[in-house]
C-alpha cells in the first residue's frame, strides 16, 4: 500500500451489535476522510451473522479495518454451528475477515504511515488466564470459588470453549508464547500500537465494580510488554469503561461502546477514538 499523508488512525471496541440500538449506532459510523483506518478491539457481536454484518459494513467505509477477537466472538452461542468451538471458531472468524478484507492477528502487522506515523499496528489475540486474582485468593480455583460465591461469573465459563486446548489458560499460554516470538522478530525500529481486547496490565481492572471479574480480563504474562517493546499506545476494550490512563509513560485507552444500559448513562462523546492524538502524558505529580 502506498504511503498516505492524510487520514486518521481510529479505534473502537465492544460494538455489541446484537443489540438493535448499538446496530443503529454502527450504521452511522463513518470515516472523517478517505484515508482513515479503524481498529476494532473485539466484542463486535455474539453470532456469526451479526459479526459479519458489522465488519462488512465497516470494511466498506474505512480504508483499512483491523480486528482482534473479544470473548463474545469466541462464544459458541445457540444458533451458530456447534462444531465451531475454540480454535475452530477463531479460524472461521479469521477466514471471514480475509474474505471481507479485514486484517486480523494472523496477518503481518500493518504499518500506518499517515499523520502521527509511522507506527506498526499489532492486533493481539491473547485471551486470559485467571492470573488477575481477586483479593484474598491465591489460585484459579480459589478465584472461581470466590466468584461463584458472589454470583459474578463470566458467561465465558459456559460458552467460550478452548478446544482443542484443555483449558482457556492453556490456549492463552500458547497465544502469549507465539505472539512474544513474533514481537521479538518484528524488532524495535518502529513504535507499536497494541490492539487487544484486554489491557496488557492489570491496573485498569482496579476500578471494576466487582473486582472478582478481573480474572476474565487479561494475563500477568504481558505486564511488561509496554516496556519491553516500543509502545506508542495500547488500545483495549472489554471493561466497558472508556477512558485514558498512563502506565510508565505509556498511554492505555479503553475504547468501548458497551451495552445500551451503560452508554445511555454516560455523557455523549466521540465514539471513534483518534489513537495518535493527545500523546502527551500528564505532568508528573
Ligand atoms: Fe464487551
Ligand atoms: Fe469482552
Amino acid at each position: 500500500m502506498p504511503a498516505r499523508h492524510d487520514g486518521r488512525l481510529l479505534a473502537v471496541s465492544d460494538l455489541h451489535v446484537t443489540y438493535d440500538e448499538n446496530r443503529a449506532i454502527v450504521q452511522e459510523l463513518k470515516p472523517s476522510s478517505p484515508g482513515d483506518w479503524l481498529l476494532v478491539a473485539g466484542d463486535v457481536a455474539d453470532g456469526l451473522e451479526d459479526i459479519r454484518w458489522a465488519l462488512r459494513l465497516l470494511a466498506g467505509r474505512f480504508e483499512r479495518v483491523v480486528w482482534t477477537p473479544g470473548n463474545h466472538e469466541l462464544w459458541t452461542p445457540h444458533g451458530d454451528p456447534p462444531e465451531l468451538r475454540g480454535v475452530a471458531r477463531y479460524e472461521h472468524l479469521v477466514a471471514m475477515c480475509r474474505e471481507l478484507g479485514v486484517l486480523t492477528p494472523e496477518d503481518p502487522y500493518p504499518l500506518w504511515e499517515g499523520p502521527g506515523g509511522p507506527v506498526r499496528i499489532v492486533p493481539l489475540f491473547l485471551l486470559y488466564d485467571y492470573t488477575f486474582l481477586p483479593p484474598g485468593t491465591a489460585t484459579k480455583e480459589e478465584a472461581l470459588e470466590y466468584a461463584r460465591g458472589t454470583g459474578v461469573v463470566c458467561t465465558d465459563e459456559y460458552l467460550l470453549h478452548p478446544d482443542p486446548y484443555p483449558s482457556r489458560e492453556a490456549w492463552c499460554a500458547a497465544r502469549v508464547a507465539e505472539t512474544e516470538r513474533r514481537l521479538v522478530e518484528a524488532g524495535d525500529d518502529v513504535p507499536l500500537v497494541f490492539v487487544n481486547h484486554y489491557p496488557l496490565v492489570r491496573e485498569p481492572t482496579n476500578v471494576l465494580w466487582y473486582p472478582e471479574f478481573a480474572q476474565w480480563c487479561g494475563t500477568t504474562a504481558t505486564r511488561d510488554w509496554h516496556l519491553r517493546f516500543p509502545t506508542a499506545a495500547m488500545i483495549y476494550g472489554h471493561l466497558h469503561i472508556p477512558r485514558v490512563t498512563w502506565y510508565d509513560g505509556v498511554r492505555f485507552e479503553e475504547v468501548s461502546l458497551g451495552y445500551p444500559r451503560e452508554w445511555r448513562r454516560r455523557p455523549p462523546r466521540d465514539l471513534l477514538r483518534d489513537v495518535l492524538a493527545g500523546q502527551d502524558p500528564p505532568p508528573a505529580p
